[in-house]
């Protein structure tokens, strides 16, 4: 396979294996080339693609927008906060506006769960979603996925727990699709209020004990508590959910195996997860991070090479 199954990448609900695998493969590439001393290739030069970020991000659009200027992509960025929509204009209006300009390619956060999906059906330009309120953030998930693959050899047949805030959490949606597409098993841990109630539909297993739960993983994903996300209390204090669903390293040398740690970022220090073990060689977060740019390269060069374009 050489092509993508799909225009836009709208959530890993919508792509295959085939498609997340062809991504990783590209990556491979990418990231050979983003380690040379000339990082830069010609690959999108004829193409231009707008970051339209409608909710904060500091990981995600960097890393997007670094992607692009080592694919040679002409770039323009937006930012909500300091835009019309501040003004009363709407999503499809802002957009369109932006796309006269002669885009190719949007790359949008949005606060709203099927943003992406809505924004696909009224433009003509080939969209990636970069995080769509608690639904999907298909790139985290990928880039994810792929430093399962290059710390343990393989993702099929591996164990993974993701633990925290799944109820809000964009990124356990789009890892639990991925995950299961390339054959891992996946189980979800923390507070039950923060559990969404249909978790067992998707063949996620749950863990209430988080020791249970790290003893049966090969890999641990700590999500961040989304207090932006929250209306109400799901625990009583930040100290005891600490205490309960935090990691900190004389939990993981207790284990009777060493276990990978992940984060997808920001991370909360002594919160989630310990300064020990954030900065320690258990942990790949910055793997993670240095990953996000090679799979964002190949999401970038495979989707721009199916717009009726001559790319190199
Ligand atoms: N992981 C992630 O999406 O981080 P940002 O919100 O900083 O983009």
């Amino acid at each position: 396979m050489s092509e993508l199954s799909v225009n836009h990448l709208l959530g890993i609900k919508y792509i295959t294996e085939d498609d997340i695998q062809l991504i990783f493969e590209t990556a491979d590439h990418f990231k050979e080339v983003i380690n040379r001393p000339i990082k830069k290739v010609p690959s999108l030069r004829d193409i231009t693609i707008a970051n339209l970020f409608f909710e904060n991000s500091t990981r995600t659009r960097l890393s997007f927008e670094l992607a692009e200027k080592r694919l040679s992509a002409d770039v323009i960025n937006f930012s909500a906060a300091s835009s019309s929509v501040k003004k009363g204009e709407t999503l499809i209006d802002t957009v369109n506006n932006i796309l006269s300009m002669k885009v190719d390619m949007v790359v949008m956060r949005h606060p709203n769960p099927g943003a992406g999906v809505f924004l696909s059906k009224h433009i003509k330009a080939s969209i990636i979603n970069a995080g769509d309120g608690a639904h999907e953030h298909p790139t985290q998930a990928l880039l994810d996925t792929y430093s399962i693959r290059e710390r343990l050899g393989e993702v099929s047949g591996k164990k993974v727990v993701i633990v925290g805030d799944i109820l809000h959490s964009r990124v356990a949606l789009s890892n639990i699709f991925a995950l299961q597409k390339l054959g891992a098993e996946v189980k979800v841990c923390g507070p039950k209020t923060l559990i969404p109630k249909h978790i067992e539909s998707l063949g996620v297993g749950y863990e209430s004990n988080l020791r249970k739960a790290l003893e049966w993983c090969d890999v641990a994903n700590m999500l961040r508590v989304q207090n932006e996300r929250m209306d109400i209390s799901y625990f009583p204090t930040t100290r005891e959910y600490t205490q309960q669903y935090g990691v900190n390293k004389k939990l993981l040398d207790s284990l009777s195996k060493e276990i990978v740690v992940m984060h997808p970022g920001p991370i909360n220090r002594g919160v989630e997860i310990t300064s020990d073990v954030a900065d320690s060689s258990q942990a790949i977060i910055l793997d993670q991070v240095q990953n996000g740019v090679a799979i964002r390269m190949a999401v970038l060069y495979l989707l721009a090479s199916k717009i009726n374009r001559n790319i190199e």
